[in-house]
């Protein structure tokens, strides 16, 4: 009985993978996403993060193609059913298919743009991890939240209708990103990020498990740059960066490589 507590404890002290994810949005052409890849290429990437690249959908394939085999790709959307009269949208088994097993969900732009709630995106996930993919589920609160006090409630509101339908959480990596700090040039503090994640994590080891809580990364997002990753990367509770406009130039590379712990 000893022996089984002594392991579970150890295995949920194992540290977490650094993880470092690019989100193109909606950028890029064959000519610059071959420049990507070679940079990629170039590196040299640290051997011990994740990296993931969220890509056009329509550029899938092409990117996969020509990717260095260490970094994965990822779509930026699917829909929460696996076919069917739903013009537009393509489901994780077409994903699959093409031999992508990350998708991104949950970004702000999808919430506020394209009015996704945060049911769909739950059932989304849902789909998305039942159907074997891996996602990076983005949550963060508007600027108007964060001043009326409300970033942790809006956080936990958005995590919770995830909780509901999330089974197994091993393929769910977490995306902190401040909306008010998207594309502005106004990174959080890492004092920020810290405070934010660390109540992220502890909603999860109150309302899922320890162990869950323990071994989930939660990424910050939110006009991360080669300047700032590093201070970013040291806070406890930060496990990597989903990195917009410095995912397109070479600056990404030292934004992987900022796995200072
Ligand atoms: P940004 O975008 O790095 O350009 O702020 C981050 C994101 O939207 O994921």
């Amino acid at each position: 009985m000893l022996s089984c507590l002594c392991a579970d404890n150890q295995a949920s002290k194992m540290p977490r993978r650094f993880f470092v994810g690019g989100n193109w949005k909606m950028n890029g052409d064959k000519a610059s996403i071959d420049g990507i890849c070679e940079f990629l290429k170039q590196g040299p990437l640290d051997k011990n993060v994740d990296v993931v690249v969220g890509v056009p959908a329509v550029y899938l394939e092409y990117v996969k193609a020509r990717l260095p085999e260490d970094v994965q790709c990822a779509a930026q959307n699917c829909y929460k059913e696996p076919k069917g009269a739903f013009t537009g949208e393509i489901s994780p088994a077409m994903l699959k298919d093409i031999g992508v097993e990350w998708v991104i969900l949950g970004h702000s732009e999808r919430r506020n743009i394209f009015g996704e709630s945060d049911e769909l995106i739950a059932e989304k996930c849902c789909h998305a991890l039942d159907n074997g993919m891996k996602v990076i589920l983005c949550i963060g609160e508007m600027l108007e939240d964060r001043e009326a006090g409300k970033t942790e409630e809006v956080v936990v509101r958005q995590l919770t209708a995830c909780a509901k339908k999330i089974k197994e959480w091993a393929n769910v990596v977490v995306a902190y990103e401040p909306v008010w700090a998207i594309g502005t040039g106004k990174t959080a503090t890492p004092a920020q990020a810290q405070e934010v994640h660390a109540q992220i994590r502890n909603w999860m080891k109150e309302k899922i498990s320890p162990d869950v809580a323990d071994a989930t990364r939660i990424l910050y997002g939110g006009s991360v740059s080669a300047d700032n990753c590093r201070e970013l990367a040291k806070q406890h509770d930060v496990d990597g960066s989903l990195v917009g406009g410095a995912s397109l130039k070479p600056d990404f590379v030292k934004i992987v490589n900022a796995n200072v712990k």
